[in-house]
């Protein structure tokens, strides 16, 4: 079975995109992809190491699909599993709402006791909000396809080799 459960929503393709990415930093078969638009819950269950990705939407919101699947997680005991985050968004666009989805999923994730891995540093990126932003960091990994996409590989490569040991321990 595959150690870790990748799971993501997306409006236009780029946070699926960047989850093949963070896949294939991994030996084959390692991690299993699902979109949460058609996941069954019960699939988080199977994990003890998951990601969680999603895009920022709307005004600083979730994705629809991840909005829906978020309060389904309740019911799962998240004590022993790890878990590492990874947000899509526009600092351009959205300087003051940057990427600020992901702290939906960090708070439910957390109230659920989870060990949240992965938090990013905040260089190289320019906003000037962020809800993501916890003591001076990213909670997690900031990818922004918009303004940045040439970026996208070598930070996904640095947050993995960050946090690799941990996933599959
Ligand atoms: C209607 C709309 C609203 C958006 N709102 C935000 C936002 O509040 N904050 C942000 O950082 N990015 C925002 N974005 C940018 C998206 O998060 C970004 O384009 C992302 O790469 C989309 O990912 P997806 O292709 O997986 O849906 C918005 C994009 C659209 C189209």
């Amino acid at each position: 079975m595959a150690k870790i459960g990748l799971f993501y929503g997306t409006d236009t393709g780029n946070t699926r995109k960047v989850g093949k990415l963070i896949a294939k930093q991994f030996d084959e078969d390692v991690v299993e992809l699902y979109n949460v638009a058609d996941a069954d819950v019960a699939e988080v269950t199977k994990y003890n190491a998951l990601i969680f990705g999603t895009p920022t939407l709307g005004d600083g919101e979730l994705e629809n699909s991840w909005a829906a699947f978020l309060p389904k997680l309740d019911d799962i005991d998240f004590s022993n599993k790890t878990v590492a985050i990874y947000g899509l968004g526009d600092q351009e666009g959205y300087p003051d709402e940057f990427v600020d989805a992901m702290i939906f999923i960090y708070k439910k994730v957390k109230k659920l006791g989870a060990t949240i891995i992965g938090s990013w540093s905040t260089e190289g990126y320019e906003y000037v909000k962020s809800r993501a932003e916890i003591d001076g960091k990213f909670l997690g990994l900031v990818i922004d396809q918009d303004n940045q996409k040439d970026q996208t590989k070598e930070r996904v490569v640095e947050w993995i080799n960050q946090i690799r040991a941990d996933l599959l321990k």
